[in-house]
């Protein structure tokens, strides 16, 4: 047993018991941010708020929501949009925050790229951010199945149609997943566990791993620059502020982050009151009737990318091409051959090669959007090509990269 003293404040008692002090060091007053960076590394702490406004709205929506084939439809678009008091502002928050959650990421995403922020020690922090991505991909998609509209069957049945692996024949997978031969009550309540329960607490459990894989190498910065954070902490601490490279967490970066926080508060409340149908499908306005194919299906517009990779391709080689664009993100620390973690402007060939993959994959995201006619049809194939092009590519131009 420790030795413990008598207590001179609330502080030193919890102190004593639970170490506050030295948490609160490791965690902010002493978790050292190098002063070169720019507005978008608030990103990750954007995403923490919009994760926390989608928990709180959720919780809220939860006490009125009904996962029941017959009554979810109504529970949404009746009891919460129309009866309950304010019902309408906690969904509209909760729908926008799960389409503007994507832009966020592949905002963050992209930065952690052109800055080479998953290199050197950091491939931990770019894997449980991917893992992340993929959770909140699980996330989305279970929560769109929830109000029953048309969209949500008919998306639950193309995705899960996905599990009959193409020739492979993997008769009854797809119906295990359902739990029947088409999305109905035992559908909707899985998915239903999985939105509310197993998936969320994957999230903050990966949250967890993220923040603790980013506190032995530390952030990035916009220079690609190598800082000696032991060095330039002790400066910091024996008074040269001025000439030390980095500052507290908190409350000094913080303050920064809380600047980004609120001019993005302003747009998304913005968005919650204006404009709020651009994340909503006018499809799913109507209810699931399986009987009544839409003549357009298509996944909400940060799936489109994916969706793409997967369309203009036979089942087969379709299938293979939309698995390869799931997982392949994830080994880009292994595949990126050269050591440089610096801005993509200073790493010649993959200058373009960053350039080249982010508007493909805007070109893919349109062109998952309309129907497979011409001339969409080809330009999304080329289009799809160019992105496993890209990726093959990759090792190749990065293991010639000269030393920056
Ligand atoms: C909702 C999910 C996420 C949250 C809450 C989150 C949070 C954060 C935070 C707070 C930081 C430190 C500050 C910053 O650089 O912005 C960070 C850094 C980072 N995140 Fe995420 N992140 C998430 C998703 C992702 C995803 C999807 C990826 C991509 C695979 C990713 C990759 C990274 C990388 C590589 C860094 C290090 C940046 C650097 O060293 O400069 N994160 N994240």
């Amino acid at each position: 047993m420790a030795h413990f003293t008598k207590a001179t404040s609330v502080k030193d008692w919890l102190n004593q018991r639970l170490a506050i002090e030295k948490v609160e060091k490791v965690m902010a007053s002493e978790y050292w941010i190098p002063k070169n960076i720019n507005f978008l590394w608030a990103m990750g702490m954007v995403l923490v708020i919009t994760f926390a406004l989608l928990l709180v709205s959720g919780i809220f929506l939860l006490m009125y929501y009904q996962p029941n084939v017959n009554l979810a439809f109504d529970s949404v678009n009746y009891t919460i949009m129309r009866e309950v008091d304010f019902g309408w502002l906690w969904r509209h928050v909760h729908g926008v925050a799960a389409s503007v959650v994507f832009l966020i990421i592949y905002i963050h995403m992209f930065t952690a790229i052109y800055y080479g922020s998953y290199k050197k020690g950091r491939e931990m922090i770019w894997i449980s951010g991917m893992l992340l991505f993929v959770a909140f991909s699980a996330e989305a998609f279970s929560g769109y199945m929830l109000p029953w509209g048309q969209m949500s069957y008919w998306a639950g049945m193309v995705i899960t149609n996905l599990f009959s692996g193409g020739s492979l024949h993997a008769d009854g997978l797809v119906e295990w997943i359902r739990g029947d031969y088409v999305p109905a009550q035992a559908f909707l309540n899985r998915f239903f566990m999985l939105h509310v329960l197993l998936i969320p607490v994957a999230i903050m459990g990966l949250i967890g791993l993220h923040f603790g894989a980013l506190r032995i190498p530390h952030v990035n910065n916009q220079d690609g620059e190598e800082i000696d954070f032991d060095a330039e902490s002790k400066k910091y601490l024996a008074g040269d502020k001025a000439g030390s490279k980095v500052i507290r967490f908190a409350n000094d970066f913080m303050s920064k982050d809380m600047m980004v926080v609120a001019i993005y508060l302003v747009f998304f409340f913005y968005l919650v009151f204006f404009h709020y149908d651009f994340a909503m499908d006018p499809v799913n306005f109507d209810p699931a009737d399986g009987l009544k194919t839409p003549t357009h299906i298509y996944p909400e517009w940060y799936f489109l990318w994916s969706y793409e990779i997967l369309r203009p391709f036979s089942t087969n080689i379709g299938l293979m091409a939309f698995a390869f664009a799931q997982v392949i993100f994830m080994l880009l620390p292994f595949l990126d051959r050269s050591p440089n973690a610096v801005p993509a402007s200073r790493r010649g060939l993959f200058k373009f090669w960053f350039w080249a993959m982010l508007i493909d994959m805007i070109v893919l995201t349109s062109m998952g959007k309309v129907p497979p006619i011409e001339p969409f049809g080809t330009i999304g194939f080329y289009a799809a090509l160019t992105f496993i092009g890209l990726w093959i590519l990759l090792p190749i131009i990065t293991i010639f990269e000269k030393k920056a």
